[in-house]
């Protein structure tokens, strides 16, 4: 579909389905379209109106803002949460104030410069209060792109951002400016929403990949759940008697130093490893319940495998090892879950 479908029909779309009688709009004012853009950032529209009304009404205008108290400008504020949208609001009045003689500033390079106000906001208030050919990009507008093109990947990775405003850049219209950037807003925020998109009332349906693929549901791609892998390793419980065999681990490493029962890998055969490191014949019990261990970086699974001593020759030398009575090896310098599996076999 070629660029101009694109914005001409979500433009048509606007003109009939959008939103037009909110307070902040019908008004070429950039004092007015800024504010209501700054409150719109992380509130709702319906949440938003009686606040703006209120806001506007008190500080009409940049030079009222500017010359307000913070106190002030807070308690009007208040309700609608993140305050540093006021604080920031009021700093940037002050700005313009005292280095745009009071006048919003048109460049729009400039526009970003002043405090709470970024890419997409700026955008958004040179494209409805000056006619720019500027770019928005909010949350609503990354799921209309994702879906529409079908762009896999979370948007908030820095790759898929750069891919979405170029996208963004290119679909930009000549002419009705206005229409097309509240057209994006009101498609997402209206149509193409998070959940259940009513797509069958999308001017844009007929391109869209994601409604012809059935991909609608799976885009856009969610932020990863941070895993934490999963290990697993199996603890030798080589028993003999009221005794058991402990080795030391090494220096470095998780639980370096401590006393712990000898781990082998989930391949190896557990008998013969007893019999090839501690040179005892064993026979294998039945394996105990497995106990899940967090740590920061990983979950590690342990297996307790009991092996009973059959025969123990008696060992010159076996470095990092030692046979102690249960009780006693509780008592020892172990890992918290080495400890409670000792603990569970006491009972
Ligand atoms: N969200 C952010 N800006 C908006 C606007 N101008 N109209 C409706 N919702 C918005
Ligand atoms: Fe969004 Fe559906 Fe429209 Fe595609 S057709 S842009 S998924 S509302």
């Amino acid at each position: 579909m070629s660029i101009d479908q694109f914005s001409s029909r979500l433009i048509a779309w606007q003109k009939i389905h959008g939103r037009h009688n909110l307070p902040w709009q019908n008004t070429q004012d950039p004092y007015a379209i800024w504010v209501s853009e700054i409150m719109l950032q992380q509130t709702q529209v319906t949440a938003v109106i009686g606040y703006y009304d209120k806001f506007m009404g008190r500080f009409p205008d940049i030079a009222s803002l500017a010359n307000a108290t913070q106190e002030e400008v807070l308690q009007h504020w208040s309700g609608l949460g993140y305050y540093s949208r006021a604080r920031n609001l009021h700093n940037a009045a002050q700005a313009i104030m005292d280095e745009h003689d009071g006048q919003f500033p048109q460049d729009f390079e400039q526009i970003q410069t002043l405090s709470g106000i970024g890419r997409s906001t700026a955008a958004a208030i040179a494209s409805f209060a000056f006619q720019q050919n500027q770019t928005i990009l909010d949350g609503n507008v990354k799921r209309v792109l994702a879906r529409h093109y079908v762009i896999e990947g979370w948007t908030g990775t820095p790759k898929i951002e750069k891919q979405l405003w170029a996208l963004a850049e290119s679909l930009v219209p000549e002419q009705e400016m206005g229409a097309y950037t509240q057209g994006l807003m009101d498609l997402g925020a209206t149509i193409c929403t998070r959940s259940k998109p009513k797509c069958e009332l999308c001017p844009l349906k007929s391109s869209c990949q994601a409604l012809a693929e059935n991909k609608t549901k799976e885009l856009p791609t969610s932020k990863p759940k941070k895993t934490i892998p999963q290990k697993q390793t199996t603890m030798l419980l080589i028993l003999d008697g009221n005794e058991v065999l402990l080795e030391k681990r090494p220096p470095s490493g998780i639980w370096g130093g401590l006393w712990s029962l000898p781990e082998i890998s989930m391949q190896d055969i557990a008998s013969e490893v007893a019999l090839r490191r501690f040179g005892l014949d064993v026979e294998a019990e039945e394996p105990l319940e497995s106990i899940q261990h967090v740590f920061t970086h990983f979950k590690l699974e342990i297996l307790p495998q009991p092996l009973s001593v059959t025969n123990r020759p008696l060992q010159a030398n076996m470095p990092n090892t030692i046979w102690l009575q249960i009780e006693d090896a509780i008592g020892a310098a172990l890992p918290t879950p080495v400890r409670n599996i000792l603990l569970n076999l006491k009972r």
